[in-house]
């Protein structure tokens, strides 16, 4: 008899215990930097000549780990493997399934500092989010097991006279599970483990600027008993290997989480049916996020700031959920951006390895770069109120940056930055924020501040975002909770962590026999 699901909670880091078994886990794992990791194919690890390196974003000079890089022959081959495998994996009961990942849940929360520990290190995660990470990689599992269970049982059909009927939900195939490396654990984890949960088998393709977390995951997935070849460990350039992975015709199914111009590339290489393919492939898609958060002239203006605060500025706005619009009231927008103002200006940037720090880098030069250009586009479209300008020390740190009276379709009101920007904006009703809300090509998260009923009524049924909250922060959906997915531009919906995601990686089957 399995429990009802419930959240991993969260580590309290006022414990000092917890303080002490946090930095023995930063500690063993700096005692593990720089190691070589190979690819994993049916259960074989390989080297390579060519590598991956990858490098602590608060430390440039630091090497976390150097992993094997996949050309396209070992693409072809981890495909072959995973068609292999799929022919017996198919056939284990989905209960067999679910104990998989309950013991990989269980051997996760084992392990659970030392993985966020290495969150810490590859992706700057600070303690707390990156403990957050873990513990929605342990709900992931736990909840997919269950709703595999779920999924297994008896589906309730209308029952004709002297007719035996039966549905069931069969696996694809080979899935190619391509994860971002800003949730380098949870997102990863939970695309790989609803896969296989389901029955399919998985060649999984990390990010590249965090493959290290993954390896590591692939040691649970080994210790759980998960039989080789069905989880293929394949980093790589996603411009080297991506197209031929979505292209390849034994591919039966893509789950993405990434950038919109990434997600449309594929979603239009997977819609051209290659030679020797018998299906539509299937295409899961999470993509980017331009979110807003709407603050009435009735409201608690302290929450609203703090929820701002929060929400755009946590692990430096490399969230898909991430506040970047601040859609305020004319009636209460000075109070409500002098109060951000104060807020972000009490911030502190640095090694996410010391607690005392509220944010870490962001990942990479490239985003670095990019931050810093929409900071000076920024500057010509709005006024520069706080920050923009880089942090000290060897990382990628950017001081988190407000811009007010920026105009709803500035680019910086468009584009997503994904990282430490937010940009303000004044309304002149409630119905004006709520038209300027919607004016994005995305539709992932949006919050709105308000005690008036009559309103909360108006964002329920208009705000078209796929996740939306009310008198809360936009970030920190729960798995089981806050099923997380959204509209347009923000990907196909798929709502991870939510009881309809499983079924994605499966099809239904209609038996019908004659009494
Ligand atoms: P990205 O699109 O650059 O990369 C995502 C993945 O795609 C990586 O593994 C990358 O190697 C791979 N890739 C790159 N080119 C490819 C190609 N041609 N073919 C196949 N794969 C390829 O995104 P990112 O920078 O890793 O992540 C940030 C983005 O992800 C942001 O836009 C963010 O909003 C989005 N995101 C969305 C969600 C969500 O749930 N909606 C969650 C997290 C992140
Ligand atoms: N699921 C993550 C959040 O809600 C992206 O912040």
């Amino acid at each position: 008899m399995v429990t009802p699901f419930r959240p991993e909670p969260f580590t309290d880091f006022t414990n000092e215990q917890q303080q002490l078994e946090y930095k023995q886990a930063l500690l063993h794992v700096q005692q593990q930097l720089g190691k070589d990791y190979e690819l994993i194919i049916d259960g074989e690890r390989i080297r390579t000549e060519n590598k991956i390196v990858s490098i602590n974003p608060a430390n440039t000079d630091q090497v976390i780990g150097v992993v094997a890089k996949a050309d396209v022959a070992l693409a072809e081959k981890a495909i072959q493997t995973a068609a292999k495998t799929f022919e017996s994996w198919k056939s284990v009961a989905p209960e067999q399934r679910a104990r998989y990942l309950f013991k990989a849940a269980a051997i996760l929360r084992r392990r659970k500092h030392e993985f966020s520990a290495w969150l810490t290190v590859e992706a700057g995660k600070s303690w707390p989010e990156a403990d957050a990470d873990t513990a929605e990689a342990i709900d992931f599992m736990e909840y997919y097991a269950r709703q595999m269970l779920r999924l297994a049982e008896r589906q309730p059909l209308t029952r004709l006279a002297g007719e035996d009927n039966e549905l069931y939900y069969i696996p694809l195939g080979v899935g190619i599970v391509i994860p971002p490396w800003n949730f380098p654990l949870a997102i990863m984890v939970g695309m790989t483990t609803a896969a296989l949960v389901a029955g399919n088998t998985v060649v999984l393709k990390p990010a590249s600027a965090t493959p290290i977390i993954a390896a590591k995951f692939m040691e649970v997935l080994e210790e759980a008993g998960v039989p080789a070849g069905v989880v293929n460990y394949l980093p790589g350039q996603g411009s080297e290997i991506g197209d031929y992975l979505v292209d390849h015709p034994l591919t039966r199914f893509i789950s993405f989480t990434g950038s919109r111009e990434v997600g449309l590339r594929i979603h239009e290489r997977a819609a051209k049916v290659q030679s020797g393919q018998k299906w539509m492939k299937r295409f899961i898609a999470e993509m980017g996020g331009k979110d807003a958060i709407v603050v009435d002239k009735e409201a608690d203006l302290e929450l609203a700031a703090q929820g701002i605060v929060t929400s755009a500025f946590g692990f430096s706005g490399q969230k898909c959920s991430a506040c970047s619009r601040a859609i305020i009231h004319q009636d209460v927008y000075d109070q409500v951006l002098d109060r951000v103002t104060a807020l972000t200006e009490q911030l502190t940037v640095g090694d996410p390895q010391d607690p005392t720090f509220y944010t870490g880098p962001v990942i990479d030069q490239q985003a670095y770069q990019k931050t810093l250009d929409y900071i000076e586009i920024g500057k010509k479209e709005g006024v520069l109120v706080t920050g923009g300008k880089r942090g000290d020390g060897p990382g990628y740190f950017i001081q988190p940056t407000v811009f007010s009276d920026v105009h709803p379709k500035a680019r910086i009101m468009q584009e997503e930055i994904f990282g430490p920007v937010v940009a303000f904006t004044k309304a002149r009703d409630f119905d004006h924020a709520l038209e300027i809300a919607n004016q994005t090509e995305y539709g992932l998260t949006g919050s709105v501040y308000s005690t008036n009923r009559v309103h909360l009524e108006k964002a329920r049924e208009s705000f078209h975002t796929g996740n939306l909250y009310f008198n809360r922060k936009c970030t920190g959906a729960i798995v089981g909770v806050h099923p997380f997915g959204g509209f347009n531009m923000s990907g196909t919906n798929s709502k991870a962590g939510g009881p309809d995601y499983l079924s994605l990686f499966t099809q239904a089957k209609l038996v019908s026999e004659r009494l």
